[in-house]
């Protein structure tokens, strides 16, 4: 019982049959990077049911070969992937390249989400952000979008493309939509000033020239430049992410591990509007107790952790539940930075501990609102469970229609 986590991540072991050949696998691009790790694009010759066939993957690998602490911290991501199994609106591994690991080399391959990070995306179509949330709160139908007169009307049906949809010109939307599902009938559309975002800088492990049309993790990625999904993005989209996440969540703490780093820079975009939960680098499994005690001083991402994490360090699910939380208020404000203004670690942490809680962004419905203050009780035990969140929103989805 007296082990410490790192050795419990050990006891998990590393089934052979994830063993991918180095020499099927061809790296290419760099998707990301962060202080250890670094993301590339790769194509994979016959990985996990793709019999002969090339297919298009992640791959994650350390920094520096000579980095252990690093190569530690990918060996326990790995294994944890192998423990969790496969769900739709998680990051799933494909294989994996541990013949090198005596060099310091070793390649996790994962799917492979065309749209890049949320956060990156939401500040990118944030001016064809099509709201349908009222001033008090109220998600509009399409009828009441339609009788506000302040929509924009899209013309399905347009004439020799069935796939497209023209929106009005006079409106400040001037694109043609390539493909929607979520897209409504009508909405009011409006402009955001952008923000600057922290962490850019660092790189995402791109150099050289930005390419300002394109967009996902790495703006140096020819396949995200090309395929432009959607232009613009709406509230049903976000509710949709919002509940694909939680789905997702629901997953991992089905499976006893907890994330330990939720936030919109760490969930991925793939086709079809599909969310999955990636970056399992911080992820504990709970194998003794429910709590994961955090032991030494590391990098930890202070607004969105609970409070209990950050004057405990004690992470659990229900750690998990605040930091969706603070997820769902970068959804609903378009990719902002949590707690505005607030940069002091200490203060952060005191305001929190005397009640203090971010207020319910415009663009979200009142029930997302509510389901943010359920994530941000004081005690734990009082927070909404992943499914408890589930549920509240495919109830609201449902009513909707
Ligand atoms: N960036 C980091 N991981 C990624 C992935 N799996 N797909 C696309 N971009 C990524």
């Amino acid at each position: 019982e007296d082990l410490c986590l790192d050795d419990q991540v050990e006891i998990l072991p590393y089934d052979v049959r994830w063993e991918f050949p180095r020499n099927r696998l061809k790296l290419g691009i760099q998707l990301g990077a962060g202080c250890f790790g670094r993301v590339v694009k790769a194509e994979a010759v016959g990985v996990k049911d793709c019999e002969e066939s090339v297919k298009t993957v992640a791959v994650k690998m350390v920094r520096s070969q000579t980095n252990v602490a690093a190569l530690e911290a990918l060996v326990s991501e790995l294994k944890i992937m192998i423990h969790l199994g496969a769900h739709l609106n998680v990051v799933n591994l494909l294989g994996a390249c541990t013949k090198s690991i005596i060099k310091g080399e070793l390649l996790v391959i994962v799917e492979y989400c065309r749209y890049g990070n949320l956060q990156t995306y939401l500040i990118k179509h944030r001016k064809n952000f099509i709201n349908q949330v009222d001033e008090f709160g109220y998600l509009l139908s399409d009828a009441e979008m339609q009788e506000r007169n302040t929509a924009i009307i899209l013309k399905k049906d347009c004439p020799g493309d069935e796939n497209q949809i023209k929106i009005q010109e006079q409106f400040e939307v001037k694109y043609v939509v390539e493909k929607t599902t979520s897209v409504p009938a009508s909405a009011t559309s409006l402009t955001i000033e952008d923000d600057k975002v922290p962490g850019q800088t660092d790189g995402e492990g791109c150099s050289g020239d930005v390419n300002p049309v394109s967009f996902g993790v790495c703006q140096q990625d020819p396949d995200a430049a090309n395929n432009v999904r959607e232009l613009t993005m709406s509230t049903t989209d976000l509710i949709s992410w919002s509940f694909q996440i939680a789905r997702g969540m629901d997953y991992l703490a089905s499976k006893k591990v907890l994330h330990g780093d939720l936030a919109a820079r760490n969930v991925l975009l793939a086709d079809d509007g599909v969310a999955k939960v990636a970056d399992f680098g911080m992820a504990r499994k709970m194998y003794y107790e429910g709590n994961y005690q955090q032991s030494g001083e590391k990098l930890m991402p202070v607004k969105w952790m609970a409070v209990e994490s950050l004057t405990d360090r004690i992470f659990s699910t229900q750690s998990d539940v605040w930091s969706y939380g603070v997820f769902l208020w970068e959804l609903f404000t378009l990719g902002k930075v949590p707690y505005p203004g607030m940069e002091a670690n200490h203060q952060l942490i005191r305001q929190l501990e005397n009640g203090y809680r971010m207020e319910k962004p415009n663009f979200a419905p009142n029930y997302i609102g509510e389901i943010m203050s359920g994530c941000w009780k004081l005690d734990p035990n009082d927070r909404f469970t992943f499914s408890q969140i589930e549920e509240k929103i495919s109830s609201q989805m449902e009513s909707a229609v």
